[in-house]
């Protein structure tokens, strides 16, 4: 995750990364890790997409503690070329996009509390490493994220960033991909989240809409709640290949004419693969 402009904090590397110190993680910490990471590996037993599961055996994390850094790079890189690097927190968009275009995964390394294991505002080592490590291993993933990466890049300097954003929203952090047994989660936001990866794929009240890149580059999103729709892909070929091989200049400069789309939007063009009640969205509202 990034943000715009801030203030690199003592003790960072120039591209502001800092020592995992994996040695200075308490036992109460290492607990936290593992008491999330079994709730939800029994949570995502038929709902994690098959490359996530594979993904999660190949880098073999595990209920074992707070994954080393290091290790987990090496098992990663061999794989895909992809290593994770610990930053202190959230860091500017340009040094977000220059690690993913370098195929470096920046994470926190910092973990929860126990009294927060719903809910926190900013990513931690479980969100960063159980929700967005595991598909960097599948090689075509591996390549939409440097894409990604190098796009991202691009959209900073055409003032683009805003739309492209939704792309990273809909896709890495809130997508979903339709396999042959049914509806799958890939989006890290998702796979970390023992409420939201229910709800994202059992309950009635979110929208489910064929993945158009131009239809998500319009959509806003919710950062304070579950999502109001997800989009949904059938493989990570069509993202890729719709995206990395795509310029996307001309299509920044069409949406600046069309009108951006609420969260709960549909519209004539949408593939509904469910449409829904908002209810959840709505709760408490007309009371
Ligand atoms: N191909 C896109 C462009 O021309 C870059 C991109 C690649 C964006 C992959 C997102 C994902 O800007
Ligand atoms: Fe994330």
């Amino acid at each position: 995750m990034a943000q715009a402009a801030m203030e690199r904090p003592p003790g960072t590397a120039a591209d502001w990364t800092i020592p995992q110190n994996w040695t200075g993680y308490t036992a109460r910490e290492h607990a936290v890790w593992d008491l999330l990471y079994a709730r939800q590996t029994a949570m995502l037993q038929d709902r994690a997409c098959d490359a996530f599961r594979r993904g999660v055996e190949h880098l073999r994390l595990s209920d074992k503690g707070i994954p080393n850094f290091e290790e987990l790079s090496e098992r990663l890189a061999k794989l895909t070329g992809w290593r994770v690097v610990a930053v202190p927190g959230l860091v500017p968009d340009k040094v977000f996009f220059e690690h993913l275009a370098n195929r470096r995964f920046v994470a926190g390394r910092f973990i929860r509390k126990p009294e927060q294991l719903d809910y926190l505002q900013e990513p931690d080592v479980f969100h960063d490493l159980f929700g967005h490590v595991p598909l960097l291993s599948d090689p075509v993933f591996a390549d939409y994220m440097q894409a990604y990466g190098e796009g991202g890049l691009k959209a900073l300097r055409r003032g683009a960033l805003e739309k492209l954003a939704r792309l990273y929203w809909y896709t890495v952090e809130f997508g979903l991909i339709a396999e042959p047994g049914g509806l799958r989660l890939y989006g890290a936001g998702i796979l970390s989240s023992f409420g939201e990866s229910r709800f994202a794929l059992d309950d009635t009240s979110p929208n489910r809409l064929k993945f158009d890149l131009m239809r998500v580059m319009r959509t806003r999103y919710r950062i304070d709640d579950y999502q109001q729709s997800y989009f949904v892909i059938d493989n990570f070929d069509q993202l890729l290949h719709q995206t990395r091989d795509a310029d996307f200049t001309p299509l920044y400069r069409q949406l600046e004419t069309l009108p951006d789309l609420a969260p709960d939007a549909v519209i004539a063009s949408d593939g509904i693969v469910s449409r829904g009640s908002q209810k959840h969205a709505y709760r408490g509202k007309f009371q």
